[in-house]
């Protein structure tokens, strides 16, 4: 089975690499230590437990979870033979672009290199490969938890060909999800600007003193039908995410009228799930339970 390299085992980044292994791609998962790559394996394997549990998974997990190797540090090695590269570390772009300057040193020439980022522009992460490469840099944007949310955003930066969109599409659908093509480098993509806007409305109701993140989280779903509420869903992807994506949007010109209450959060590092506290507190940091 051909061979994918997933950079970074965080929050995104191990549920990605589940989702190739669960597809039957050899997985390379890399991260900067040993300690946060056994972390995203024994998630990996809770995870895989879970989908065993439902009746969706009919080899053992123990066959899945070794097809991921994991890799400290190291991304040249990690991306030598693969066809694909998903990249999922932190959202800075200097980090990014490093990955990518070092990826497209060690991949091969036809190997596509893909970023998980939520808002950052993938035109300029591309102008981090050489100018030969970056037909092959695209977005590929997956939902926490990317295990089980459908949707995958296919963003084509200034730069993608139309065949590099193709090839996505195709790995989308390989992995039992639903691609969306995005064909402007726009801030937020289609997803996080919906979202932006969503979660600015809810927390300016409740900083006029209108409403609270109970009553607007009850309506969300008791009323409209959504899986969470807006607050919860904020604790859920964790407010530095939150932050963080709605600055780089803002940085790139997209209008937004920030909530004070959300960068109180962000300043008091409450941010969510996994730190224990954000609109409500989670008694075993990092595991999420209904509050
Ligand atoms: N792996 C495998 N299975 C899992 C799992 C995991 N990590 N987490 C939960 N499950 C399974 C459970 O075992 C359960 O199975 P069962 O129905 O057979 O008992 C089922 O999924 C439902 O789980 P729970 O009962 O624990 O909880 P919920 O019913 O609330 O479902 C949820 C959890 C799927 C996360 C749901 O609440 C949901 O869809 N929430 C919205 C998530 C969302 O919108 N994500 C996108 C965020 S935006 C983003 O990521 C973009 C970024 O750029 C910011």
């Amino acid at each position: 089975m051909p061979r994918v390299a997933v950079i970074g085992a965080g929050t995104m980044g191990h549920g990605i690499a589940e989702l190739f292994a669960l597809a039957g791609y050899e997985v390379n998962l890399v991260d900067i230590s040993q300690d946060i790559l056994n972390k995203a394996l024994r998630n990996i394997e809770d995870s895989l437990k879970k989908v065993k549990e439902r009746g969706r998974l009919k080899e053992d997990v123990a066959t899945v979870l070794s097809r991921i190797r994991p890799v400290v540090g190291d991304v040249c090695s990690a991306v030598v033979g693969v066809e694909l590269m998903v990249e999922a570390v932190v959202e800075d772009i200097e980090v990014k672009k490093r990955v990518f300057a070092e990826a497209d040193r060690c991949a091969p020439p036809e190997a596509i290199l893909a970023t998980n980022t939520s808002s950052l522009p993938i035109t300029e992460i591309a102008e981090a490969v050489k100018p030969e490469r970056r037909t092959k840099v695209v977005g590929m944007h997956f939902f926490n938890p990317p295990v089980l949310m459908p949707l995958v955003e296919v963003i084509k930066g200034q730069y993608t060909s139309d065949e590099t969109v193709k090839r996505v599409v195709d790995y989308v659908k390989k992995l039992g999800k639903e691609p969306v093509v995005v064909n402007r480098d726009v801030p937020g993509f289609i997803v996080n600007r919906i979202l932006a806007r969503v979660n600015e409305a809810a927390c300016w109701l409740v900083a006029r003193g209108l409403s609270t993140p109970e009553v607007i989280d009850a309506v969300a779903i008791y009323k409209v039908g959504l899986p969470m509420g807006v607050f919860l869903l904020m604790d859920f992807v964790g407010l530095d995410v939150v932050c963080f994506v709605a600055e780089a949007m803002k940085k790139r010109g997209f209008k937004s009228h920030p909530c004070p209450l959300i960068l109180e959060k962000c300043q008091q590092k409450k941010y969510g799930v996994k730190s224990g506290e954000g609109f409500y507190k989670y008694p075993a940091p990092g595991k999420f339970q209904w509050p």
